[in-house]
């Protein structure tokens, strides 16, 4: 039988914000930069919000915040790479978080990708997309990705953010 929700209850029902990040946050996840190249100018963010989709089509998804700069950029050039972070990378995750104006790829070497989104050198992998799809996410944009090309360096180990921090780095 069925275990179905008791009526009139669910819909009341909602965790504290801090409980909700809480158990979030014990979900180990690897940790990303998506880039983007919009009218010349390098843009990207540190994202850990990123899942396969399917692989075919290959699609991919990560999910930005409405008022992230890299969303604005992503949605106009349409295209973007995923650059899953390698362990020694932690420094470049915070990089690419911290508001402000700081330049954020001044310490980083980069190359075109086939789309034109910026590539980070030593990451553990790199997906290159086009925009598949946007989908609301409440206060995130999910954003679905067609992979056009992947980079990997089995070499370097991922890095991985559980519990509001990065395991081995
Ligand atoms: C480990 C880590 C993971 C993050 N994951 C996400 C994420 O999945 N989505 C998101 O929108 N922001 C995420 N952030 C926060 C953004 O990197 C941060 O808000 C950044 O300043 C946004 O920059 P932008 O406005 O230039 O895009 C994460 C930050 C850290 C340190």
């Amino acid at each position: 039988m069925p275990i179905l929700p008791k009526e009139g209850v669910v819909k009341e029902l909602a965790p504290e914000p801090g409980d909700f990040r809480k158990a979030m946050g014990s979900f180990a996840a690897g940790v990303t930069v998506v880039t983007v190249c919009h009218e010349g100018r390098l843009v990207g963010t540190t994202v850990s919000a990123f899942s396969s989709v399917s692989l075919d089509p290959p699609l991919v998804m990560v999910c930005l915040k409405r008022d992230s700069r890299t969303l604005a950029a992503l949605s106009q050039a349409r295209t973007f790479c995923v650059n899953i972070l390698s362990v020694e990378q932690g420094d470049l995750a915070h990089r690419f978080a911290r508001s402000g104006a700081d330049d954020r790829f001044a310490l980083t070497a980069v190359e075109a990708g086939v789309c034109g989104a910026p590539v980070l050198a030593g990451c553990a992998a790199a997906v290159e997309c086009e925009l598949h799809a946007a989908h609301d996410g409440g206060d995130h944009e999910i954003l679905v990705g067609r992979v056009l090309r992947v980079v990997v360096d089995e070499a370097k180990a991922p890095l991985v953010y559980v519990r509001g921090g990065f395991l081995n780095a």
